[in-house]
């Protein structure tokens, strides 16, 4: 698409963006939006974005160094409708002068949230007993032993990340009658008398935690953090919970470790492929609660991403607001 006939900034939207983004949008910019939820091939991509001022991408768009470096020559912003930007090349973004922002912080509670759908998922067979009620399992009412789970409260809380969304599961944890410790690069004494979490250093949290919520960045240092080894460090009864990026955990060694009753239990938005291929062997275990990605997944934190996504684009061109900057 190209804007050559107006003086407003072009804009390409590859998927479907929800209201207000496109209305924010129309205000000031000229914007061609790929209408379907479906992402498309980089051969589309780098037709769309030749002659483009700004791009808005969603999780699953690659937006790799050969995208950033095959673009048209007006790219001056990426505009992530996510917190993550995992699926940027961010280094190759900075050689070229490309803004690239995000949308932090509007989706933590939601996702929070969601961390806690999981964990009381798994604990205490929602899905099972879903399952066991609609299949016509549930064969004698109330029964002593029928799909018995594992308390919440009481039980020990390790927090990997205490960003804002890992604060944000440990208040919740908190509320719960947890005891809740957690194990970030930097230690946030300000949080620790705040909200009463305990730092641990990660070997200690592995040994001593009930569930383990993962709530880090996808980068470098956090590909594979959870692998074999750090599996074998939990306790044969402990849950895994991921609500970040799939490929923080090594699923070759999750599964492993599921299969052989190394670990209790895993609760999973995130995988390292997604969608997650039909063969996936994790699809085959028992011990586990999966879920196509729904961390940000309502109503209103879409519309508040949007809008925050749209106004980053708006406000890097006119320079009247701020913008998330992540470079
Ligand atoms: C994000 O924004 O990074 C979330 O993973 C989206 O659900």
């Amino acid at each position: 698409m190209s804007c050559s006939m107006s003086n407003k900034p072009a804009v390409y939207v590859t998927r479907q963006l929800p209201a207000p983004g496109p209305s924010i949008l129309s205000t000031y910019c000229h914007v061609t939006m790929n209408r379907s939820v479906k992402p498309i091939s980089k051969a589309e991509l780098l037709n769309n974005i030749s002659e483009v001022d700004s791009i808005i991408c969603m999780i699953g768009d690659n937006i790799d160094s050969e995208v950033i470096t095959l673009a048209g020559k007006r790219l001056k912003l990426i505009s992530c409708y996510s917190a993550g930007y995992d699926h940027v090349d961010i280094e190759a973004a900075k050689k070229k002068n490309i803004v690239v922002t995000n949308t932090p912080d509007i989706l933590s509670n939601t996702t929070a949230d969601l961390t806690f759908a999981l964990i009381f998922a798994i604990s205490r067979n929602v899905v099972k007993g879903d399952d066991c009620v609609r299949s016509g399992n549930w064969k004698f009412g109330w029964t002593p032993d029928l799909l018995l789970g594992h308390d919440v409260h009481g039980k020990v809380l390790g927090i990997v990340g205490l960003g804002e969304i890992g604060t944000k599961v440990g208040k919740r944890g908190k509320a719960f009658n947890m005891n809740v410790t957690y194990y970030s690069r930097v230690r946030k004494y300000q949080l620790e008398s705040e909200f009463g979490f305990r730092y641990v250093e990660f070997d200690e949290l592995l040994r001593e935690s009930d569930i383990i919520s993962i709530h880090v960045d996808l980068n470098k240092d956090t590909m594979h953090m959870f692998s074999l080894n750090e599996l074998k460090k939990m306790k044969n009864s402990a849950i895994l919970i991921n609500t970040s990026r799939g490929r923080v955990v090594n699923e070759k060694d999750l599964t492993h470790a599921l299969t052989n009753r190394l670990i209790g239990g895993a609760a999973l938005d995130v995988f390292e492929e997604e969608p997650i291929s039909k063969s996936n062997p994790l699809l085959k275990t028992s011990n586990t609660v999966l879920l196509p990605h729904l961390g940000s997944a309502t109503h209103e934190t879409r519309q508040r991403m949007a809008e925050m996504a749209a106004n980053n684009v708006i406000n890097f061109f006119r320079k009247t607001g701020p913008i998330h900057r992540v470079n």
